[in-house]
């Protein structure tokens, strides 16, 4: 078996709120990460694009029609533009000149969550995904690590003394070998929806640790996990919000459950 992520106990698998605590907040705001933090999460999980200034936005859709009030794709927008966007009231939350923090609910910026959970006053990882790097082959990448850089946290030992882990995630193996030859401490977590032939046995392109397989493979194929584990690699299952299935990844001995509701997942393992 691989070793465990850096939350300790054996028996419960690590707690990462996707997109925030999305099922209760808007999703990628800083009002979804601030509650997932203050609901005990382990690590947040976040989407970035790049804008069209080159700006790192977390933002899940290539548009940004379904998560806020203006229109059009991220990759075509300046942060100039995304600035003035509400990305809280399609949730049904007043993103409005009362609320005391108008920031909670505009596009947020990688660099503004790195800054969240630096302030954070516990550890807290961050799971981030490259969204398919289409019009910005390597840019996105790029960009990421030096931003990772900066605050430090492009690598190193997990747990320890040293900052949260990072994991980069994507469903592109070539987002993860770019990721890999920038910064080959860093962990890389390979997303799949599905799985496919060339990754039957278990194993993983070269250079990725983690798994990352849907909640649906976990339920239709759960001796893979089994597999992945015998290949040496940790298991992080998205996105995983029926409590029916938090059992059976605990059963299977998943390393990591991504979720939008880390309140209940949390509680439910007995964890608060
Ligand atoms: O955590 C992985 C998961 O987020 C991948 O799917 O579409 O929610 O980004 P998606
Ligand atoms: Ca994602």
């Amino acid at each position: 078996r691989p070793a465990r992520d850096i939350h300790s106990d054996p028996h419960s698998p690590f707690v990462v709120a996707h997109r925030g605590a999305s099922d209760e907040e808007p999703e990628h705001t800083l009002s979804a990460y601030r509650r997932a933090i203050e609901d005990g999460a382990d690590a947040l999980e976040c989407d970035v694009r790049l804008t069209a200034d080159g700006h790192l936005v977390c933002v899940h859709d290539r548009r940004v029609n379904r998560t806020s009030n203006g229109r059009g794709a991220v990759s075509s927008l300046e942060l100039s533009d995304l600035a003035t966007l509400d990305f809280g009231s399609w949730k049904g939350q007043a993103a409005d000149a009362e609320l005391p923090d108008r920031d909670s609910t505009s596009v947020l910026t990688l660099e503004r969550l790195l800054e969240l959970v630096a302030d954070a006053g516990r550890p807290i990882g961050l799971a981030i995904e490259t969204k398919h790097p289409t019009r910005w082959a390597g840019q996105v990448e790029d960009r990421l690590l030096a931003l990772l850089r900066r605050f430090g946290l492009d690598g190193g030992p997990p747990g320890g003394d040293g900052p949260a882990p990072v994991r980069v995630m994507s469903f592109s193996a070539r987002s993860l070998h770019r990721v890999h030859a920038g910064a080959p401490a860093l962990p890389t977590v390979y997303l799949m929806q599905f799985i496919s032939p060339r990754h039957r046995d278990g194993r993983l392109p070269a250079g990725v640790g983690i798994a990352g397989p849907s909640v649906r493979i976990v339920r239709n194929h759960p001796g893979y996990i089994a597999r992945l584990h015998r290949a040496g690699h940790r298991v992080h299952v998205w996105t995983v919000n029926e409590p029916e299935d938090v059992d059976l990844c605990v059963r299977l001995g998943v390393e990591a459950i991504i979720t939008n509701r880390p309140k209940q997942v949390l509680s439910q393992l007995g964890r608060r």
